[in-house]
């Protein structure tokens, strides 16, 4: 994968368009997703941890919203050779590098790359999902059918591991850790500009969750455990497991 540097809201803009998945943003979302999300390398070591735990020989493996296919490689790399595993986005051209990173990678587990939104996704036979910072981009009113439609699909003991941004429901404790994911982004090299434009660009398209609601809907769609299990910020990961 590229690691170029990420720009995409370093010059002032003259109008802020919703955030979008693009071509600029995916020559740069490596470098983007290290430099924004505190936590991102271990989540995806806990993504390596948790496939060697929990995939099952001749099942699937989901990663919805598989972007560059950085949490995908980690499944791939550590699951069972007969397990097919999936990724699936809906920005072609996250999906294009992400085939392109793919085609690198040479271990033995069978690998498709669907540009697709996630919400026609088939679900089945699955022992692994991840959805690695994507729920909150879905529209809200889709994210318990989805949440429905994951558990429905994976097989027994199998495992949803969920990261979130999340809103914090103390108001004050919320905004101390809005300042001080900024103050991340600022040590990663972001400017007051950059760091203010992204923030309004992501307005109404990244819509976070409690972690309360979180929980709730893990339990409505037939999760039997919920766990948070990783929290950095108002950055958070759950292992909810399909008794
Ligand atoms: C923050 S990125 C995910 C990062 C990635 N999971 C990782 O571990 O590096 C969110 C991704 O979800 C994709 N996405 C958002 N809504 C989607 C949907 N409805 N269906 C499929 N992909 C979607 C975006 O195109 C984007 O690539």
């Amino acid at each position: 994968m590229s690691n170029k540097k990420d720009t995409v809201f370093s010059r002032q803009l003259p109008a802020i368009q919703g955030f979008e998945f693009n071509a600029q943003v995916a020559d740069v979302f490596e470098n983007m997703i290290h430099r924004s999300v505190p936590g991102y390398d271990l989540l995806l070591n806990m993504i390596a941890v948790l496939s060697q735990k929990y995939a099952l020989p001749g099942t699937r493996c989901y990663d919805l919203g598989c972007s560059l296919g950085a949490s995908t490689l980690q499944i791939r790399r550590n699951v069972p050779s007969d397990c097919v595993v999936v990724g699936v986005d809906s920005s072609a051209a996250m999906v294009t590098r992400c085939r392109q990173n793919m085609m690198r990678d040479h271990s033995q587990a069978n690998v498709e790359i669907l540009e697709q939104d996630l919400l026609q996704t088939e679900i089945t036979n699955a022992s692994v999902v991840v959805m690695n910072f994507t729920l909150q981009f879905v529209a809200d009113t889709e994210r318990q059918q989805t949440l429905c439609r994951i558990a429905e699909g994976l097989v027994p003991g199998g495992i949803l591991i969920l990261a979130e941004k999340v809103k914090l429901e103390d108001t004050a404790v919320n905004q101390r850790m809005i300042e001080l994911h900024q103050d991340f982004k600022k040590l990663k090299g972001y400017s007051d500009l950059e760091i203010a434009q992204k923030r309004a660009s992501l307005e109404d398209v990244l819509v976070p969750n409690t972690i309360t609601e979180h929980r709730q809907r893990m339990f409505s769609a037939g999760f039997g455990t919920v766990e948070l299990f990783v929290r950095c910020l108002n950055f958070v990961a759950f292992l909810a497991i399909k008794s």
